[in-house]
């Protein structure tokens, strides 16, 4: 088969850096590899040593796509409610979150980034979480279409703390 998925370890790096980065040059958007993508030179540490997860697709041997499924205690609050947590506007009862969906340009358009999330989320439900949360730049149109074809409803909005204060929909998808 064409396409694999796999957990991504350190050996990953180079690839994962490529492939997010031609999606930020795509966007004119800004790279800060000592800040808000610090966590992409390390994966280890900053997803399996905490407990998260960083996967990996592969199209006929070559990375084209990245995610991760980050875990941690619901979000206090109503459920669906956009709450301020730790500094952050967060959305209430979501127990883990789903980040860093890529797809490289050039791999688009035949099912990775569904398959990427199809992952996350099975893994997810298979451990017992409830709720997922998703936040998404307001111009990832394309990323919209796929989360509300797999039930996530937009709950609210934010500005992101990346380098370029984007402006974000957050949505829920109940697993
Ligand atoms: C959003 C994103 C991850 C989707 O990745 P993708 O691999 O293109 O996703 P898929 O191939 O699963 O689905 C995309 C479209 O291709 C269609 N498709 C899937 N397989 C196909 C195939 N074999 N032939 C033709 N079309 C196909 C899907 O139906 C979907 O259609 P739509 O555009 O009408 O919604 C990608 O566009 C991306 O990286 N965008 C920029 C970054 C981004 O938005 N990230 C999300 C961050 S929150």
């Amino acid at each position: 088969m064409s396409l694999s998925l796999r957990v991504a370890t350190n050996r990953d790096v180079d690839d994962v850096v490529r492939v997010i980065r031609a999606v930020y040059d795509e966007y004119s958007f800004a790279w800060e590899e000592d800040g808000y993508h610090a966590d992409l030179y390390d994966l280890e540490k900053a997803y399996a040593a905490i407990g998260d997860t960083f996967y990996v697709a592969t199209w006929q041997g070559e990375t084209v796509g990245t995610a991760a499924l980050e875990r941690f205690d619901a979000v206090p609050g109503e459920i669906g409610a956009i709450v301020e947590h730790n500094g952050f506007l967060r959305v209430g009862g979501a127990d883990c979150s789903i980040e860093r969906l890529y797809v490289h340009p050039n791999g688009r358009k035949r099912g990775v980034g569904q398959a990427l999330m199809n992952r996350v989320i099975e893994d997810a439900r298979n451990e017992g979480r409830s709720r997922m949360e998703i936040w998404s730049d307001k111009r990832f149109t394309d990323a919209h279409r796929l989360y509300e074809r797999l039930g996530a409803r937009v709950v609210g909005e934010r500005i992101c703390d990346d380098p370029d204060v984007s402006p974000e929909w957050g949505l829920l998808l109940d697993l």
